[in-house]
């Protein structure tokens, strides 16, 4: 099991390149399960839930090519399975993505229940329920969903979903794609990540309307062809950095992002006292005061996204004064991380959906466990801005959604290592 370890006190400077968005990769690659062509993906995250997706779509026959770095070519023609393989699918949350592909390319699917970080309850309710609306049979046991055509076959259809949820936006969009008639998904998310699956299947012929907005249109189409499609940045790789330097102090330029997805998180770091300057695709960050409290709630886009929470719960731990941080996504998601931000000296007290955090003037290196992977990241900006030596175990978790996390920081002048145990 390796570990992080941290010296922490060093100022962050320079500059970070953000990687492409872990949660688009993450549905646009089981997307191009739809195009028996050849889609060309660019700006694809090296992280390691990418690459279980490429074994697990390779396993099912499609052939995968990595010409350069954070490039992939998949061409699906020669796939030749519906059930992809059991142990991988159960690895990763987002292989909930090839219920819908498999749905929309071939009429049935057979996967098995999702894996993943499990900091709440994750039901995929949603899902299931949007495909009985397109038309399929559900076979659902503890251990998997099997999907075929029902009796009138499958066609759009109007899908008003109970709660905004990203997966059941993304995998009803893929599943609905090749369908006859037209599908509307009400109640849709709109995260940044939604806009650029639609942005990717209308590359390849889709015509999906209105991502972006409450309400979603799928127009159905006979067949996609292959193509070109450059994955948008990640918000939440470029919030965590920006979260980082507002704890530990000093002055970064995050460049490869687009500032308007940022804003939601841009604006709390200066109300906290950051001075920050967005550019045409780049953000710059300067702490060198003590931060002030702030109160922060979660929400879906274009609120302040529920995956920045920990890293958030850091900067108010150092903040002068008393902060509020209400979950309104995962009520749980607090237990992943707090009692270890706590061994490092922080004061949180939950109640229900609510942390209150008092601030402290210094965190104290130690050693913890990430729980999921927003949790790792969380413990990293702690051991970064402590006093000390912290050691992080289960960084796996951190190596599911961080491209070259320790390769960045290091440029930026941290003290952290991959110790292999
Ligand atoms: N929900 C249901 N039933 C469903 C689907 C969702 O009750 O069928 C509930 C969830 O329990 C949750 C809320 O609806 O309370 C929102 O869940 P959503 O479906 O939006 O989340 P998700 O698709 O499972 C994605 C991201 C998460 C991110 C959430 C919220 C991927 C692969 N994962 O999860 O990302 O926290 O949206 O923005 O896109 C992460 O990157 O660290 C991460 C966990």
């Amino acid at each position: 099991m390796a570990r992080y370890e941290i010296h922490g006190g060093n100022l962050l400077n320079g500059s970070v390149t953000i990687s492409g968005a872990k949660n688009a990769a993450v549905a646009i690659l089981p997307a191009a399960l739809l195009v028996p062509g050849k889609c060309r993906i660019e700006n694809v995250p090296d992280i390691s839930d990418v690459r279980i997706l490429l074994d697990i779509i390779r396993g099912m026959g499609a052939k995968i090519e990595q010409p350069e770095p954070n490039v992939v070519e998949i061409d699906s023609s020669s796939i030749h399975c519906t059930r992809p393989d059991d142990t991988l699918v159960k690895k990763m949350r987002a292989s909930y993505y090839l219920m819908g592909a498999l749905l929309g390319r071939f009429g049935h699917a057979h996967v098995a229940l999702p894996g993943g970080c499990n900091f709440a309850s994750r039901p995929i309710d949603q899902h299931i329920k949007g495909f009985i609306c397109l038309g399929a049979d559900v076979d659902e046991t503890d251990d998997y969903v099997a999907l075929t055509p029902g009796e009138d076959g499958l066609h759009g259809a109007r899908i008003s979903l109970d709660m905004a949820s990203v997966g059941a936006t993304a995998n009803l969009m893929i599943a609905a794609v090749l369908m006859p008639g037209q599908t509307v998904i009400e109640n849709a998310a709109k995260e940044p990540h939604i806009v650029d699956l639609a942005n990717f299947l209308n590359t390849m012929g889709a015509r999906v309307y209105g991502a972006g907005t409450d309400t979603v249109k799928v127009r159905g189409v006979s067949a996609l062809k292959g193509g070109t499609y450059a994955i948008i940045p990640d918000q939440i790789e470029a919030g965590t950095y920006l979260a980082a330097v507002a704890a530990v102090g000093g002055n970064v330029l995050v460049q490869n992002v687009i500032p308007k997805h940022l804003e939601c998180i841009t604006t709390k770091l200066q109300e906290m006292g950051c001075r920050v300057i967005n550019y045409d695709d780049a953000v710059r960050i300067q702490k060198t005061n003590r931060l002030r409290r702030t109160t922060v709630k979660t929400r879906p886009y274009p609120g302040f996204p529920t995956d920045m929470q920990a890293q958030i719960c850091v900067c108010m731990s150092l903040a002068s004064g008393v902060s509020r941080l209400t979950e309104s996504v995962y009520e749980t998601r607090f237990f992943g991380y707090c009692s270890e931000l706590e061994r490092m000296g922080a004061n949180i007290r939950i109640e229900g959906k609510t942390a209150t955090v008092v601030g402290v003037e210094q965190l104290y290196g130690a050693e913890v466990t990430a729980n999921d992977l927003r949790a790792g990241a969380a413990l990293v900006i702690a051991g970064l801005s402590a006093q000390g030596t912290t050691l992080i175990k289960n960084i796996h978790y951190v190596e599911r959604g961080y491209e070259s996390i320790i390769e960045k920081l290091t440029a930026l002048g941290a003290d952290i290592k991959r110790i292999e145990d």
